[in-house]
This record gives structure tokens, sequence and C-alpha cells, in this order.
């Protein structure tokens, strides 16, 4: 077991980003968002003006862009091609194409590659890493020391991207976000490679009901009775 890695996975709108960075800080650890770097891949297939569905071209986009990540859980950072591209892959276009690239195997093996690599510096340092994404606890670090599952109601996850697309300055709109978050889970559930699911040795944490603070207390204890 790598006691230095936290995995956390689950669906959009759970509160994964925000309790992974807030569980790092605390603990000294550094952060990955994995999500990050699909959406970064995806924006430059957009970029070169080519189709989400065509496999081939998205393999080889994904092969010639440079990503590189800032796992510093206070200033998160994703670089394409040495452009810092944060702000501009959360927005629409990336949202909407992203489960298509993150479907395509090629790519999956290419990000999980370098998702390791990105893992095994970190563990050389004493507070160790949490990682959040999809397939961590199944794919990425089968034996991490803690592997949480995060999930929510549809409803709440829906309020709550919402919520951060108003305060993040882009257009809030309930029921497209609501529609988008089903049809995403969807598509990530359901894709041949790696789907969205609880590994099995991992602890279900429903925050439906759950604040922040709430989360993140619940989050504490299973690190202190990690084994
Ligand atoms: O977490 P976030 O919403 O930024 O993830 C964006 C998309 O990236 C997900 O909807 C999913 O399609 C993909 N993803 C993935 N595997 C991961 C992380 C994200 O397939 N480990």
């Amino acid at each position: 077991r790598l006691r230095g890695v936290v995995a956390l996975d689950g669906p959009s709108g759970t509160g994964k980003s925000t309790v992974s960075r807030r569980l790092a800080s605390a603990l000294g650890a550094t952060y990955l968002d994995t999500g990050a770097m699909y959406r970064a891949v995806t924006l430059a297939v957009l970029r070169a003006g080519v189709d989400p569905a065509d496999e081939a071209e998205v393999a080889r986009v994904a092969r010639e862009a440079q990503l590189t990540m800032g796992t510093d859980p206070e200033a998160p950072a994703v670089f394409l091609d040495g452009e810092d591209v944060g702000r501009e892959i959360r927005g629409p276009e990336v949202t909407g194409a992203v489960s298509a690239v993150s479907a395509v195997a090629a790519v999956r093996e290419q990000l999980v590659a370098q998702q390791r690599q990105l893992i095994e510096q970190a563990l050389l340092s004493p507070g160790g890493m949490v990682v959040e994404g999809r397939d961590i606890g199944t794919v990425v670090v089968p034996d991490a020391g803690l592997k949480v599952y995060l999930t929510a109601s549809a409803h709440a996850r829906a309020q709550r991207r919402t919520r951060q697309d108003i305060a993040e300055g882009r257009a809030g709109d309930l029921d497209r976000t609501h529609a988008d978050v089903q049809r995403r889970d969807a598509l990530d559930s359901s894709r041949p490679v790696a789907p969205l699911r609880k590994a099995a040795d991992a602890v279900e944490l429903d925050t439906t009901e759950l604040d922040v603070a709430q989360v993140l207390e619940r989050l504490h204890e299973l690190v202190d009775d990690r084994g």
C-alpha cells in the first residue's frame, strides 16, 4: 500500500476539487487534478480543429501536446505547450467535448503514464499527494493508501456546479448544468476504458447533505484511520 497517496474519485459536482485541495494543504501534500489533464488535451484537440470523435487524430494531438502540471494545492496549474490554460479549460466548449476525448484509449494510456510519474516523484517528499479524478483508485494507483469515492445527488451536483460557474464569472444555468452533469456521468460511466466507478476497497462518502467543512472532517478521520 502506498501510504502517501490519497485517491479521491467521483462524478463532477461532488465538491471533489475543493476538498482535495484543502485536504492536500492541511496534510502538507501536493495535489494532482487529473481532470485538468483531460481538459487540457481536449483544448488542444479543439484548437487543432480536430473532431473529438476522430480517435486517431485525437491520439495524435495528445501525443504532440506538452502538458505541465503545477501540483501546489494553493495554486494548482496546468500548462499546455507552455501556456497557462487553467481558466480556458473550464469553459463550456471543453466541458462539452472532454468526455469524448477522455474515452480514447491512447489518450488515457498517455495521461495515466504521466500521472504515475508525477505521483512517484511526489512520494519522494514526506507529505505525499492527493490525487483526484475518475479512475485513480481503480486504475492509476490501485494500491493507494486511502481511496475515497465521493457521490451526491444529481440535483445537488448541478446546484454546486452552477454556483461555481457564477462565482468564477461564467454563465450559470441550472437546467443546462443538470443536463450536462447527467450526460457526462453517463458517458464517463459507460465508456469501455477505465469507466467511472467506485473501487471495491474505496470508502463511499455521500456529500449531498454535507458542507465542505463536514466532508473535510470525515476525510481527516479516514486519513487518521488508514493502516
Ligand atoms: O474532474 P473534471 O470535471 O475536471 O473532469 C473532466 C472530465 O475528464 C470528466 O468528465 C472525465 O470525462 C474526464 N476524466 C477522466 N478521468 C479522470 C479525470 C477526468 O476520464 N481521472
